[in-house]
């Protein structure tokens, strides 16, 4: 078992796809270090893990930037360099860019961007000199296309793929894997908690990510492609899927299909 006694850090691990995570890792006999901001959640999942003596909880906002550094020093020097971080904490967004006020914006590239990099650089330095380290980053297609109701959030989607295909080629020589998921619907909280232009939370489930995939399957997924060494993945159904090839080979045609997607 590849991760057995390896240390991983999940952010957004209180729910959805990185309580998911947690439980695959936890099958794998991984040393877990959950995070997020509802800790009554985090120990729930810790309960539901197998080998639950090795999983810790810990509080951690990811928009808090300067905090994060701190919190990040804190972990290390309480459990030492992290093996893998699962880059999964984020929050979604539903309404058109027109009402959307400029604060939630802000906050949908604070939590899914720069919470992101901020983690990320809090550990990278003890992740390169301790080698081997890998990284997980929870994309989404909205991060290689964009769809109404999602501006803020896709351009938050759009810009890991910029820093960490960057921080992929610059550690490649330190023996740094970075895998990119890009999700298509999964079945959890993310259209409840997703935010309305007003920033407050949508608070109902879309008919779509009802029908999504399991956290499970997307977990068991991402587990197989850090196996395989994979840099990205996109785990969609059909028409998710098509889009992302339609908007590499027939940007016009995406374009086109795009424009007649419901605002509503
Ligand atoms: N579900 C989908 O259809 C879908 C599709 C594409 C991509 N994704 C991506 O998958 C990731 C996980 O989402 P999910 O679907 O599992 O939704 P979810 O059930 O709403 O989970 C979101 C997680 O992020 C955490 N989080 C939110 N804001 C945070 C903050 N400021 N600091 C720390 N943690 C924070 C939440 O924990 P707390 O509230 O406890 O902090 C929660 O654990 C997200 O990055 C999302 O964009 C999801």
């Amino acid at each position: 078992m590849k991760y057995h006694n390896k240390k991983v850090l999940i952010t957004g691990a209180s729910s959805g796809i990185g309580e998911a995570i947690a439980y695959a890792f936890a099958k794998e006999g991984a040393f877990l270090i959950l995070a997020a901001r509802n800790i009554e959640e985090l120990e729930r999942v810790k309960c539901n893990c197998i080998g639950a003596e090795h999983v810790v909880t810990t509080f951690l906002d990811i928009s808090d930037h300067d905090k994060v550094f701190t919190k990040m020093e804190l972990l290390i020097n309480e459990f030492g360099p992290i093996d893998v971080l699962v880059n999964n904490a984020g929050i979604s967004q539903r309404s058109l860019a027109i009402n959307t006020y400029f604060e939630v914006e802000k906050q949908m590239i604070d939590v899914n961007l720069l919470g992101t990099i901020a983690v990320t650089k809090g550990l990278l330095p003890t992740m390169i000199t301790h080698g081997k380290a890998e990284i997980v980053v929870i994309s989404s297609i909205m991060g290689k296309l964009g769809g109404p109701l999602r501006s803020a959030y896709a351009a938050s989607k759009h810009g890991l793929h910029g820093f960490f295909d960057t921080l992929r080629a610059e550690h490649y020589k330190d023996g740094l894997k970075v895998l990119i998921v890009c999700p298509g619907y999964i079945k959890t909280n993310i259209s409840i908690n997703a935010l309305t232009g007003t920033g407050k939370p949508q608070a109902t489930m879309d008919e779509a990510t009802g029908k999504g995939y399991s956290p499970e399957y997307i977990a068991n997924k991402i587990l197989k492609a850090l196996k395989q060494n994979r840099e990205e993945i996109v785990v969609a159904k059909g028409r998710e899927r098509m889009g992302v090839v339609l908007k590499r080979f027939f940007p016009g045609l995406l374009s086109w299909i795009i424009r007649k997607a419901k605002t509503v």
